[in-house]
């Protein structure tokens, strides 16, 4: 079996796997890095939503024979460690999710995380905060129904984002 590897939460893997094997699957399955969930696996539901070099992807869609040495994949394990993380146990979006007590189930919620800090990110990259139009672009399905406390989970985590 072909050899990959990458940077993942900030320590390089190799894994042995066959070259169309999807992300998602050589993270939980052989990587045992369980954060990203499987709902579809055809990048629909987003509950895999993990970073790829900082931003938003969904490795269910990735095989691994696309992701190169200096990739850098970071999963909701990984988020405390980020750059914008601060110095606490928990990345501040994180903190935010706590507080306002946005779970219900939780199966969703890594994926609604991660996709929460890279809009974040991708807003401040276009020099302004995020807004209800970025909240409106966001495709994670919550079966639980919890959306009106992520949005505000959203805005309140990008405050502490400083
Ligand atoms: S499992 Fe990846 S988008 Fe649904
Ligand atoms: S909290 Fe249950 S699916 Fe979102």
């Amino acid at each position: 079996m072909p050899e990959h590897s990458f940077i993942l939460n900030g320590e390089r893997v190799t894994v042995d796997a066959g070259d169309d094997e999807r992300l998602l699957w050589v993270l939980r399955d052989r990587l045992g890095v369980t954060g990203p969930k499987y709902g579809c696996g055809i990048r629909v539901c987003r509950a895999c939503t993990s970073h790829l070099n900082g931003r938003e992807f969904n490795p269910c869609s990735v095989p691994v024979s696309k992701v190169s040495a200096e990739d850098r994949v970071t999963t909701i394990e990984g988020l405390p460690d980020a750059e914008d993380a601060g110095d606490g146990e928990l990345h501040p979006m994180q903190e935010a999710w706590l507080e306002r007590d946005v779970v219900q189930c939780g199966y969703c919620q890594p994926g609604q995380i991660m996709t929460a800090v890279s809009k974040v990110r991708e807003a401040r990259a276009a020099g302004r905060e995020i807004g209800e139009e970025d909240l409106a672009e966001i495709r994670n399905i919550c079966r639980c129904g919890t959306y009106h406390r992520i949005r505000e989970a959203i805005l309140d985590g990008a405050r502490r984002m400083g």
